[in-house]
């Protein structure tokens, strides 16, 4: 078992998401490696956990990772290799949680060791797929999609400002042959931007790989299914946190809370009363040792 990805704002999930008594049942939607898991098992020693991920390969970590915790209490820890959004459209029946864990995008795993072609400088296929059951590939988007959808795509979903520019190097290049590698696509990018762009700290192609993530796995369209049904799997006191990695996600989620802090037109009818009014964000020291934390987002409200 190698664990390659670092939780990020370990100390302030722990200090919101602790549940009362050291008890009940944690929902982490988004396993991964099980880094959050375990800080809570270990901690709360009559905590039981339901681990969700929808990549086998992260997942099969995490069942290695979490195994001692269910020796001696059978059901402690269970595990379910599914979409999260999957997950909470089934309502819960009897069973109920005090607290839901969302830790949104990919691990460290993801970029170095899944050779899916999620790292821009990586001379692996075109994949980015977090569970292999998906049709849609960022291969497939990249060669088959008109020049309008790609600029469409990368605009909406990658916030990038030369979407059109890059879509249309896209374009040109794959009349040659198809791309094939996320570092040929990450080359094509980095020779169709400006030079000022090409010597940032950023690599122009960053947006655009962001986009072709979010689209083949769909991340929003399951954010915002997931947020809607999980608050159904809460027990009234329970709380859900989302840790979101760019701005996109943290306003479906900041969007998401409000909507249910306050009925728009009463005031009443609140479901959920927001605990965090900021987002609360990494200090310097994590930023500095855990380079991947720097853009996180973390908010918690509680079930009314
Ligand atoms: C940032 S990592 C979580 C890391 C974990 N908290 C830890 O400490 O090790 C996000 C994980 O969520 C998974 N994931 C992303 N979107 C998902 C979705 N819609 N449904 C289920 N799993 C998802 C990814 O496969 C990835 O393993």
């Amino acid at each position: 078992m190698k664990i390659v990805h670092q939780p990020v704002l370990k100390a302030e999930v722990f200090e919101w998401l602790r549940p009362e008594g050291d008890g009940g049942l944690l929902i982490d939607a988004t396993l991964g490696e099980g880094g959050h898991g375990e800080m809570f098992l270990k901690a709360c020693p009559t905590l039981s956990l339901i681990g969700i991920d929808a990549d086998p390969q992260v997942l099969s970590t995490a069942r290695l990772r979490l195994a001692p915790f269910a020796e001696g209490a059978p059901g402690r820890v269970r595990f379910f290799e599914t979409w999260f959004d999957q997950f909470f459209k089934t309502p819960a029946s009897g069973e109920k949680a005090d607290r839901i864990l969302l830790d949104l995008g990919i691990s460290i795993f993801h970029y170095a060791g899944s050779g899916r072609g999620f790292s821009l400088t990586a001379e692996e296929p075109l994949d980015m797929r977090l569970n292999p059951g998906l049709d849609l590939t960022a291969g497939k988007i990249v060669n088959s999609f008109s020049e309008k959808k790609l600029a469409d795509i990368f605009f909406r979903f990658g916030e990038e400002p030369m979407a059109r520019r890059f879509a249309r190097a896209i374009v040109m290049a794959r009349a040659g042959k198809p791309v094939s590698t996320a570092r040929e696509l990450g080359e094509i990018l980095r020779r169709a931007a400006p030079e000022a762009r090409r010597h940032r700290r950023i690599h122009p192609a960053t947006g655009v790989f962001m986009a072709l993530r979010i689209v083949v796995n769909s991340e929003l369209d399951r954010l915002e299914s997931a947020l809607e049904n999980a608050v159904g799997w809460l027990k009234p006191g329970g709380r859900i946190g989302v840790i979101s990695f760019h701005s996109l996600e943290d306003r479906l989620v900041k969007t998401f809370f409000k909507g249910k802090a306050l009925e728009p037109e009463t005031g009443d009818g609140a479901v959920l009363r927001i605990l965090t009014k900021k987002p609360i964000i990494p200090g310097e020291e994590e930023r500095v040792f855990n380079p991947p934390s720097r853009s996180a987002k973390f908010r918690v409200a509680e079930k009314i």
